[in-house]
Order: C-alpha cells, then structure tokens, then sequence
C-alpha cells in the first residue's frame, strides 16, 4: 500500500509519516505544496527520506496559487465575516488538489494529512478530495483515538521522533500555531486564545513576521499604481508582472508600511469560534485597490449583485467547498462581472493604511459632464425626469404614512 503524505517538516507531521508507515506498514510518498512558505523548506527532502518517506515531492505551486486561486478569489472581493481575506482556506484546496494527482501517479490508495479533529483545514482538504478524487481514502491521523492516545502531548511526540531517530529542532517551539503562504501568515492559539490578550502590543512584537507594526512604518507615504485588466492586477508601477510578482511585490511594500494586519475571533466551519490573527499585506492592498478599481468601470445593479453573493462566496471558501458545483457557478458570474474591471488604481501607503489617491480607465462609466452640478453639456439627464421618478416612488409610502395618521 502507498500513502501520499501531507508533510510540512514539523514535530507532528514527522511523526505522523513514521506512524504510518508502522501503522499501515505502508510506503510512505511526503509530499509538500511550496506555496509561498519560504524558509520552512529548507532541508526538507533530506529529513523526509531520513524519517522514512519511500519518496518526496517538494513542488511549487506558487505561479498556480496567485494565477488560478488567489486572482479569481479577489475578484470576487471575498471577504469572510468582513475581515479574513482567507489566506489559509483558499491554499487548502489547491494542496489536495496536487496531493490526488500525485496519489494518482504513484498508485496511492490514500491521502493523509495533520490537521487536527478540530478546526478548518480537515474539511478543506477532505472536501477537495472528496470533490476531485472520491475513490481516493483518506486518513486522517489526529481524528484517530489509536493515535490520540499514543500522542496526548508534545512529551510523547518528541520522545517517539527520538527513538525513531527524527531530529527535532533545538529551538523551543512557538508558543502559537502559524500558516504562512503566498498570501498570509496566521497565528492562533496559545497566548491567543485569551480574546483580551493584546496581539498589537509592543511586548508581542516579535510575532510578526511579514510586516512591521503601523507605528513603526516610515514617516514618508509611499506611492504605488496598480494595472488592472478584467478584475486582474496585471502590473505595479507600470511595469507588467505576473501575479506571483505582484503578490511578492505587494506583501513586501504592504509589509513595510505596516498594511494588513487582522485580529479577529471568527466563526469556524466545524461550530466554534477561535481566535485569529493575520497579516496579509499584499492581499489588502490588492483588495483595496480592485475595489476602486470597480468603482469607476462597474455598473451599478452588476456591482451589487455581484456584492450580495461576496459573504456567500467568501463562506463557501472558507468552509472548503473551492471545487463545489455552487462555488464554480458563482466564479462564472464573478468572471463575467469582471469584463469591464480594466485600468490604473494609484494608491498611497502609509502607516497601516491604504489612501486612493486617483483612478483612470479607457473604459470609465464616470462621466463628469453627466454628474456634474454646473450645465450638463450632453443633455442625457434631465432633471424634470426626477420629479416623476420620486412621485412614484412616493407613492406608496405616501399611501402607508396615510393609513398611519388615520389610526
Ligand atoms: N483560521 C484560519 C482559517 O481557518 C487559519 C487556519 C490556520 N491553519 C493552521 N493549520 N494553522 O482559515
Ligand atoms: C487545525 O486544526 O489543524 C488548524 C486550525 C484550523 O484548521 O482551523
């Protein structure tokens, strides 16, 4: 039997490779999505194959995350419970995605995976799976009593990597749980469980990693031009980028001027709420910007149709649902939307915030001669139209405010 692997490096998901392959007397095939980590996959491959990995695949998936997850997401302008920009839940599925390709090449029966029985992350990738590969099993190690009980803490962890003979690293583990990808860093649980526990303080500095606190970003605002064609980025500062340059670009001028940041107790798939800090620098820049990008170039009733499905679409991501029936209807509309999104957005950082500071398009819908107060020069509006368009308009809230008084 062959089992394909999620594997990060860390204490749990080493372990979980050794385990399994005991368990399971099973191949074990370590796979890792690089999706924009960085230096967490430094030295993978040598300590995958000397924790037991019949094999390793180290693939990066960056181009694919910013072209085919990360743009259509943010033209959707998806937004969970008005604050998350879903670093972590739109990685996911493109993980499992990758994981049941190489489950098929390699003849594999089943994926594994250590997300815990708790949150998120375990439905996002059974689901994709589910959705794209059903005749694949998966397993799932945390959700197994056999293991819990092997494994009730840290203790037990590390001594089993020593006896299997897996280097765990020297330096005393963080005291929270991060993701970090293309788009996002997150932080949750220890310290961060207490909701009043004050993430933005001067002590807790040292968690960061992508992007300075606003009060220690520079004094000089910065200014910056996003190119935009259909709802995509497709150049900064007039220079045409792909959208993984864009991305690395953004994060690291979003970074420097202390953008992105979120603290928020959100809403998990699974019924509980949880505690959740995030810094998406680029990611918030690009979503400011598109949005002014729409403003200018986007008619109205399509703008607010497409607004009334952002908390839908933003849900189905953030619930695992990417390759649901419903969520590739909604692109299709999000998509469609997007033909007219075309243009240059100019915005100015500074110290935690991203200012418009002016918005041109070839194809603007903002006509200054029909919204302007002096002599309309075009004659498209007339403003006796306006006295009938608010009579009927009046008229029923007349007739109510009638059978009101008459009470
Ligand atoms: N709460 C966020 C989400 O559900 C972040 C999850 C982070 N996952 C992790 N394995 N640390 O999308
Ligand atoms: C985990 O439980 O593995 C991380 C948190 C989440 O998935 O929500």
């Amino acid at each position: 039997e062959k089992i394909v692997l999620a594997y990060s490096g860390g204490l749990d998901t080493s372990v979980i490779l050794a385990w399994l392959k005991e368990t399971y007397d099973a191949e074990v095939i370590a796979f890792t999505a690089d999706v924009g980590q960085q230096d967490e996959l430094e030295g993978l491959e040598e300590k995958a194959i000397k924790t037991g990995a019949s094999k390793v695949y180290i693939d990066d998936l960056r181009d694919e995350f910013a072209k085919d997850f990360i743009y259509p997401m943010f033209q959707a302008g998806a937004l969970y419970e008005g604050q998350y920009l879903l670093g972590t839940s739109i990685a996911r599925p493109l993980i499992a995605k990758r994981m049941v390709e190489i489950a098929r090449a390699e003849g594999a029966t089943a994926i594994a995976h250590g997300a815990t029985g708790k949150g998120n992350d375990q439905v996002r990738f059974e689901l994709a799976a589910a959705a794209l590969a059903p005749e694949i099993k998966v397993i799932a190690p945390w959700r197994d009593p056999q293991f819990r009980e092997q494994f009730p803490g840290r203790a037990e962890m590390i001594a089993y990597a020593e006896k299997q003979g897996i280097e765990v690293k020297a330096t005393a583990a963080k005291p929270y749980s991060t993701d970090r990808n293309l788009l996002h860093i997150s932080y949750e649980s220890g310290m961060l469980e207490d909701p009043w526990f004050d993430a933005s303080s001067e002590e807790n500095k040292g968690m960061y990693v992508l992007s300075v606190s606003p009060e220690d970003a520079p004094d000089q605002p910065e200014y910056l031009e996003l190119s935009f064609e259909q709802g995509n980025c497709t150049g900064l500062n007039g220079e045409s980028m792909t959208p993984l340059q864009v991305m690395e670009k953004l994060n690291e001028l979003g970074g420097k001027h202390g953008i992105g940041r979120v603290d928020m107790v959100e809403n998990r798939f699974v019924g509980m709420k949880s505690r959740g800090v995030y810094e998406t620098p680029g990611g918030t820049i690009l979503f400011h910007a598109h949005r002014v990008m729409e403003s200018l170039t986007m008619d109205r009733d399509v703008m607010h149709l497409r607004d009334s499905l952002i908390s839908k679409y933003a849900t189905l991501v953030y619930n695992g649902f990417w390759f649901a029936p419903e969520r590739l209807c909604l692109q299709a509309l999000v998509t469609e939307s997007q033909k007219n999104v075309t243009g240059t957005v100019k915005v100015k950082l500074y110290k935690g915030n991203v200012i418009t500071a002016g918005v041109q398009s070839p194809v603007s819908l903002y006509n200054p001669d029909i919204a302007t107060m002096e002599a309309d020069p075009t004659q498209a509006y007339n403003q006796d139209d306006a006295t009938g368009f608010i009579q009927l308009n009046a008229l029923r809230l007349k007739v109510s405010a009638g059978v009101q008084q008459s009470k």
